[in-house]
């Protein structure tokens, strides 16, 4: 091992009591609440094109402040948690001894469904925010089908995100929707290790029983969320627009929405309208 190696190591293990649990608090909040209103958010589609684009423009509404929001609560803590759960998986530093086999096997699947999540949000991200809203970035990343989401589009961008590629995007939304929720559930149930909440087997099996509902209901507003996304047909997305275009044009006249070409959709080119009239 280099030196440099033993140093980050001898780092990480100085540190370790103090970093597995600002690893496992960020994976609550802000990660796990955020996840389960984004979920709720998403799922709201079912109910109608109106209810959706309302809750993306109050989302909007910080306008400028909105990109140090996403990265100071959401994105950095993300990546916080995402370098210290691969470095906890790969380096075997499991406290699953404490726990019983069962346990033992969720887990693994803890740390498997944690990879599945850093795979699946590097490129969720990417595929409908694009990561960073800067205009050369953007328009190197559109024409490869990604950062296509248009908040002031919100539902026909998203479902016309999702039938890009066959059944390509849905099922990798599915697989990673549902392993994102394991990981939240099955960890609510590890931290309450690490926090020192149920030390005994019998509160242990109680908050099992309580993480498996929360992870029920996860699951079925998760899978709520996915169907809104992929069930409309192509046709569906003309009518969406009409309503977005009628709320757009009503949220600026009565001062609600700041006026941004950037997240709307340009029906011709598929860019947004700004991109577009620079061409
Ligand atoms: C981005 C990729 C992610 C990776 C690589 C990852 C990895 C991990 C790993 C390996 C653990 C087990 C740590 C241990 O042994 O104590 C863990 C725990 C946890 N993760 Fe993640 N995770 C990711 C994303 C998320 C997300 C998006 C959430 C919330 C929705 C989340 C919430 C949690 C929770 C609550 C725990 C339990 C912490 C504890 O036991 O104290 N993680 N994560
Ligand atoms: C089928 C399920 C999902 C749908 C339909 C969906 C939809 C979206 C949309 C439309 C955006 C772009 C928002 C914007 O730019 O304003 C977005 C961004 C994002 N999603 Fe999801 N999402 C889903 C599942 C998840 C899950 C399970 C997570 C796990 C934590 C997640 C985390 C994120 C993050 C971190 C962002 C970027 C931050 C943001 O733009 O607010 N998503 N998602």
């Amino acid at each position: 091992m280099s030196a440099q190696a033993t140093s980050e190591t001898s780092f990480f293990l100085r540190h370790e009591f103090l970093i597995r649990r600002v690893h496992s608090l960020l994976g609550i909040v802000p990660l796990g609440l955020y996840m389960t209103v984004h979920l709720a958010t998403n799922a709201s589609l079912l109910n109608g094109t109106e209810t959706f684009q309302r809750a993306v423009f109050l989302i909007h509404s910080p306008g400028k402040l909105l990109p140090l929001i996403e990265w100071g609560a959401i994105f950095l803590p993300l990546i916080f948690h995402a370098v210290i759960g691969v470095w906890i998986a790969r380096s075997g530093r499991s406290n699953s001894s404490q726990y019983q086999f069962r346990s033992n096997r969720r887990y693994t699947w803890q740390r498997w469904t944690g990879f599945i999540a850093l795979v699946y949000l590097f490129f969720h991200i990417l595929h409908l925010h694009g990561w960073f809203h800067v205009p050369a970035w953007q328009e190197l990343i559109r024409p490869l089908g990604f950062g296509v989401f248009r908040p002031f589009n919100a539902a026909s961008s998203l479902v016309e995100a999702m039938q890009e590629w066959g059944y390509i995007w849905p099922a990798f939304y599915l697989i990673g929707v549902l392993a994102c929720v394991y990981h939240l559930a099955n960890g609510l149930w590890t931290s309450g290790i690490t926090w020192g909440l149920w030390i005994s087997p019998t509160a242990q099996a109680r908050a099992s029983k309580l993480c498996t509902a929360i992870g029920c209901g996860l699951a079925i507003l998760g899978v709520s969320a996915w169907w809104a996304a992929v069930s409309p047909g192509p046709q569906a997305t003309v009518k969406m627009e009409q309503t977005e275009d009628r709320m757009y044009e009503a949220a600026v006249e009565s001062g609600m929405v700041t006026p941004n070409p950037e997240k709307r959709r340009d029906d011709e080119t598929g860019q947004p309208a700004e991109v577009a009239a620079n061409d």
